[in-house]
């Protein structure tokens, strides 16, 4: 049997596959140098405006609204609900950002366990969390595999709260043919560098809803007025009508978000190709050691992420396949299990699912620029470390 690299054996690769690369040409170096050179370069710029009319289309809502970043973006979402207090439920697994949107408003962030196979937010556990005190759900389409939003919704307008969707992870996701971040009161988007368009650093809100939108508008931008008069013309004054907060996402930087999102069907198209490629390769090891991503029938995924689960010593998987060339990531550690929520009352055994997932999945590389030579390389290199 060959012996595997982590003992000392020939790696199935030399050069390391990434998890992920941004998928940029010679448009983002040229719209920042353009950028640069027409000296507006803060926010609410040409750019940026033109990225939220392109989303607003994309999306078919009426409002997009650009921040810094996506933890900026659920931050905001929760200030123009006008929450307070109470809590806000959020799916034990999932990035910080997800529930440092509650804390960050003076709420308490309630956790809620996922379902075993998406390691999305479990419908019947939310039913059970929901008391007199609760505010908010926020769902996360985790790896872009959108979440049982009919279901949520219903709860929601049964109880009167409010949903906002961590759709951090899913642009171009699509539930039941409705694009993800579409399908509760806010949708909020990251831009970061591992995301499926990305410039370096970014975010935006997206809303129906005109009150929240010119809320946001106003609180993103340090309470003030600014946009309700043309700043272009530089006259007259603007107000400081509300609190509000900088979450403003340079030109610079929309410039950059403006082109890939340019390339927004060109990525998801490249991701569903290279997924279903994967996947159809992987099913062929006929592997029980190996689960691969379940995809529900109501869900189109953007596979932002390609997590697979492995039944056996996950950390011992993921290190073996780092050693065989190929990035493998341990995902999220459950909320619970964090030093911050321990401030909270969690502790180990309480979100039994989220900690099955912890302790099973890995995540594998996936983005549009994989080649066929790299993919059978994982491939391999799942045979050779699962066997
Ligand atoms: C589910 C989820 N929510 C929120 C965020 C925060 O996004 P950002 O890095 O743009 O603040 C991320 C980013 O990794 C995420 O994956």
């Amino acid at each position: 049997m060959e012996k595997l690299a982590i003992d000392g054996g020939e790696p199935i690769i030399k050069q390391k596959i990434p998890m992920v690369v941004p998928y940029f040409d010679e448009k983002e170096i040229d719209s920042v140098v353009e950028t640069i050179k027409s000296t507006w370069i803060s926010s609410n710029g040409k750019k940026g405006k033109e990225l939220e009319e392109k989303m607003c289309k994309y999306l078919g809502v009426n409002h997009t609204i650009l921040v810094n970043n996506c933890t900026s973006a659920l931050h905001l979402a929760l200030m123009i609900l006008g929450i307070k207090s109470g809590n806000v439920l959020v799916p034990d697994y999932t990035f910080t950002s997800t529930g440092l949107a509650p804390i960050l408003v003076n709420a308490s962030p309630k956790l809620v366990d996922v379902e075993y196979d998406t390691a999305n937010i479990e419908v019947n556990q939310i039913e059970r969390s929901i008391d007199s005190n609760t505010k908010c759900i926020i769902p996360v389409h985790y790896a872009g595999h959108p979440c049982e939003m009919d279901s949520i919704n219903r709860i929601a307008n049964e109880n009167e709260i409010f949903v906002v969707e961590d759709a951090a992870q899913a642009l171009g996701s699509e539930y039941k043919g409705r694009k993800a971040g579409t399908l509760s009161d806010i949708g909020c988007f990251s831009f970061h560098a591992v995301k499926n368009i990305t410039c370096g650093e970014g975010g935006a809100i997206v809303t129906n809803d005109d009150k929240l939108a010119e809320k946001a508008v106003i609180m993103r931008d340090k309470g003030t007025n600014k946009a309700a008069f043309n700043i272009h013309q530089n006259t007259g004054f603007y107000d400081y009508v509300s609190e509000g907060h900088n979450f403003m996402l340079s030109e610079i930087l929309a410039a950059v978000a403006l082109e890939q999102f340019k390339k927004i069907d060109k990525i998801t198209e490249l991701r569903r190709k290279n997924a279903d490629y994967m996947v159809k390769e992987l099913k062929k090891l006929n592997n029980p050691k190996i689960i691969l991503p379940t995809v529900k029938n109501y869900a189109n995924t953007n596979w932002h992420l390609f997590p697979i689960k492995f039944k056996g010593d996950v950390n011992w998987f993921s290190k073996a396949m780092n050693a065989e060339g190929i990035t493998a990531n341990i995902h999220y550690v459950p909320l619970h299990l964090t030093t911050l929520y321990k401030k909270y009352g969690y502790k180990e055994g309480d979100f039994p699912n989220a900690e099955r997932v912890f302790n099973s999945m890995v995540r594998l590389p996936m983005h549009p620029g994989l080649t066929k030579e790299d993919m059978d390389n994982i491939v391999k290199a799942v045979e050779k470390v699962a066997r």
